[in-house]
C-alpha cells in the first residue's frame, strides 16, 4: 500500500473558497502589507505568490519594496506608520532581511494584533502559555493538513524534527497544547539529538522540518505513520535539470507511511493559506466580529475540520 498523499494544493484552495465567501458575507476589506527589503530571489517568489493569493479572495494586499540598502531605522519607522493605519490588518516582512537588520527588532515592532507572521514575542509567549492568539503560517498549515485528513492527535506521538523560530518550536508547542485539536506528546529532535532515527521509528507522526534534503527515508518511519514534509530544495538533478525536493526521501517513505504530504503540493501552498486567515481574523476582530474564536479556530474552522 502507497501512502495517502496529504494534499496541500487542494486544502488550500479550499481554504481560500471559504475565505472570499466570509470576506464577501461580511462585507470586509481585510488590508495586508507585504514588506520585502531587497532582491532574494526567493523572497521575490515568495512574495509575490503571497500577493497573488490575498488578492484572490479578496484581501487588499500592497508589496512594498525597500532597497538592499535599508537601515533597520527606516524599516522600523514604516512599521510604525503601518501599526497606526487602520486600513492595514496584517503587516509582513519577509525573511530573511539584509544583514544590517535585526529580524528579531523587527518582529518586536509589529503591533501584536497585525503579526499575521505570529512572530511577536507576545504571541509566542501566548501560545507558550496555552492560548494562542496569531500563530505562525506553516505551523497552523501542518495541524490544519493533519486535521483535514483526520490524522488523529490526542494521545499520540509526534516527532517534530527541528527547532527553528518559525516552525519547529511554535508546531511542537501548538501539538502539544491542551485542546481538542492537539493534545498529542510530542518530541522534539534538532541538530544535537542523538538517536532522532530511534525516536521517529517510533512515531505516530513525523514532521520533517530540519532543513536538509531527503534526510528522512523509509527506513525511519514506522509501517502506517504519517508523514509532513516541511522542507522544500531546489537540487541538481541529471541531464543539468533542478528537482524540488523537501526534507523528506518520498521515495522510500511513500511504500511505509499511511499519510505523506507531496513536495511540492503539501505544506507550502498552505503557508499562504493559512496567512490569508491569519488576516482575515484580524480584520474581522478588528470589526468586533472575530465572535469567541480564536485564530487556531478560525483557521481550522476555514479548513472545514472543525465541524466533523
Ligand atoms: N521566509 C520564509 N518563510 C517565511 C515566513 O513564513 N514568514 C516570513 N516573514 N518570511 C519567511
Amino acid at each position: 500500500m502507497m501512502a495517502e498523499r496529504l494534499d496541500g494544493k487542494a486544502l488550500a484552495k479550499s481554504i481560500r473558497a471559504r475565505l472570499a465567501e466570509r470576506i464577501e458575507r461580511e462585507g470586509l476589506r481585510p488590508g495586508l502589507l507585504l514588506i520585502r527589503v531587497g532582491e532574494d530571489p526567493a523572497s521575490v517568489v515568495y512574495v509575490g505568490g503571497k500577493e497573488k493569493a490575498s488578492k484572490q479572495v479578496g484581501i487588499a494586499s500592497r508589496v512594498e519594496v525597500m532597497p538592499e540598502s535599508t537601515s533597520e531605522s527606516a524599516l522600523l519607522a514604516r512599521i510604525a506608520e503601518a501599526n497606526e493605519d487602520p486600513s492595514v490588518h496584517g503587516i509582513l516582512v519577509q525573511l530573511p532581511v539584509p544583514k544590517q537588520i535585526d529580524p528579531d527588532r523587527i518582529a518586536e515592532a509589529i503591533a501584536p494584533h497585525k503579526d499575521v507572521d505570529g512572530l511577536h514575542p507576545i504571541n509566542q509567549g501566548f501560545l507558550t502559555l496555552g492560548a494562542p492568539r496569531l500563530v505562525s503560517c506553516t505551523p497552523l498549515g501542518v495541524l490544519a493538513l493533519l486535521h483535514r485528513y483526520e490524522v488523529p492527535l490526542s494521545g499520540r506521538h509526534v516527532v517534530v524534527l527541528g527547532r527553528s523560530q518559525i516552525v519547529g518550536r511554535p508546531l511542537s508547542v501548538l501539538l502539544g497544547l491542551k485542546a481538542p485539536w492537539a493534545d498529542a506528546t510530542v518530541t522534539v529532535c534538532h541538530s544535537r539529538s542523538k538517536g532522532w532515527e530511534s525516536l521517529t521509528r517510533e512515531a505516530d507522526v513525523v514532521i520533517a522540518a530540519m532543513g536538509r534534503p531527503e534526510a528522512v527515508t523509509g527506513q525511519h518511519i514506522r509501517p502506517g505513520a504519517a508523514v509532513v514534509d516541511v522542507g522544500i530544495h531546489r537540487i541538481p538533478r541529471d541531464h543539468g535539470k533542478d528537482a524540488l525536493v523537501g526534507d523528506v526521501h518520498a521515495e522510500s517513505v511513500e511504500p511505509v507511511a499511511g499519510f505523506l504530504s507531496p513536495v511540492p503540493g503539501g505544506v507550502g501552498p498552505l503557508t499562504i493559506a493559512l496567512l490569508l486567515t491569519n488576516t482575515v481574523y484580524s480584520a474581522l476582530a478588528s470589526a468586533g466580529k472575530a465572535g469567541t474564536s480564536g485564530p487556531v479556530e478560525f483557521a481550522l474552522e476555514m479548513a472545514d475540520v472543525t465541524s466533523r
